[in-house]
């Protein structure tokens, strides 16, 4: 494969799914595959279209060097299923939501982000959203450490 697609998908697009990007997206960089590896992220629900992420979570991310600021939610689209390789739920909520909508040709692109985790063996990465702060260090927790698995698979998709 020449390069590869990835979307990540929670429910609000304003807490995990962003903060997954963010870390993706440096991950990427400093592999220096950002020439083949396309990262994007939404979210199953639509009251956060156009918002930029929680505040919470863009500064747990600039602790860590990620900048979120940019980035501004978005709803999930068929047309998503067909451009995307990879449709990474945060949950099993989500996952269900995005198989619901899903073609069903493409339901193989969905899976769960902690599937690619090593040091972590939760099965999701909860929502933070009604929670302390501690549940934003969670979520970037998670993601790092899910996001060097997923750059792993990518990659030895990538040469083969
Ligand atoms: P996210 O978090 O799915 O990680 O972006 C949430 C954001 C907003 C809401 C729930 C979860 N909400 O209920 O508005």
């Amino acid at each position: 494969m020449n390069s590869i697609a990835v979307c990540f998908v929670c429910l609000g697009n304003i807490c995990r799914s962003p903060s997954a990007e963010a870390v993706m997206l440096h991950q990427v960089g400093r592999a220096r595959l950002s020439d083949k590896i396309v990262v994007d992220s939404a979210g199953t629900g639509d009251w956060h279209i156009g918002q930029p992420p929680d505040e919470r979570a863009q500064r747990a991310a600039r602790k860590r060097g990620y900048d979120l600021s940019p980035l501004r939610g978005r709803q999930v689209s068929r047309g998503d299923f067909a451009r995307f390789d990879l449709l990474i739920a945060m949950d099993d909520a989500n996952a269900a939501a995005l198989t619901e909508m899903c073609p069903a040709e493409y339901r193989d692109k969905i899976r769960l982000l902690m599937e690619f985790a090593s040091r972590d063996d939760s099965r999701v990465v909860a929502d933070p959203y009604f929670g302390g702060d501690e549940g934003f260090e969670r979520v970037l927790d998670q993601c790092e450490d899910a996001c060097e698995g997923l750059l792993r698979a990518l990659r030895a998709q990538l040469v083969a």
